[in-house]
């Protein structure tokens, strides 16, 4: 493990499984549909690559990059579109997905946000879920693993830009953040 984690909350393979099995219900729920990715940058690019190559309908991708105003391990409850999606999603079946929800605040405002694009249906997958810190309510349809309130990276998930790249993820050592949350 790398040696600012404090443990292994999924390994590398309890993630693949999950996520073809994630995969297969998509495809199973979409069937004979187009769908349509809607990736959150940047957490959600690595998620999202192995999420699609278990999805067998047809599936388009498009990207939407937001800040929430705060510091990297708290949200402060602005949200802001850094950049909007290149094509317009109306009639389309869209799936957000999403790396992790935390407090609800992004994607409370970004289903409210895509919604009013007039698609013709819009779903939330999030490889991660942590409801203990919720503040805005979301409706997850797609939950890879429920966690607790543990500030985690890798697969995708940051401190600071940083652990992206982890093939697993892992529960950040409190001393590399400071502890205080
Ligand atoms: P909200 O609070 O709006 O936040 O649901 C979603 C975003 O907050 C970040 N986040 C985390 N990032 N480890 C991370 O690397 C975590 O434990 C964590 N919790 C929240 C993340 O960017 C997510 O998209
Ligand atoms: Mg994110």
């Amino acid at each position: 493990m790398h040696p600012d984690g404090e443990r292994i909350l999924f390994t590398e393979e309890e993630i693949r499984a999950r996520v073809a099995e994630m995969g297969r219900e998509i495809s199973r729920d979409y069937a004979g549909r187009e769908l349509l990715v809607v990736g959150i940058l940047k957490g959600a690019m690595i998620f999202l690559a192995d999420l699609v190559r278990s999805i067998t309908v047809p599936a388009f991708f498009d990207f939407i990059a937001v800040s929430s105003y705060g510091t990297s391990t708290k949200s402060s409850g602005a949200v802001r579109i850094l950049k909007d999606l290149d094509r317009g999603i109306e009639g389309r079946h869209v799936l957000i997905v999403e790396d992790i929800v935390d407090t609800g605040l992004t994607l409370n405002y970004l289903v409210d946000n895509l919604t009013a694009r007039g698609p013709a249906s819009l779903k939330v997958c999030t490889l991660l879920d942590k409801p203990s810190r919720r503040q805005k309510p979301v409706e997850i349809h797609y939950n890879g693993f429920t966690i607790p309130d543990e500030f985690v990276v890798g697969y995708g998930l940051d401190y600071n830009e940083c652990y992206r790249n982890l093939p697993y993820i892992m529960v950040l050592s409190p001393r590399v953040f400071g502890g205080g949350r």
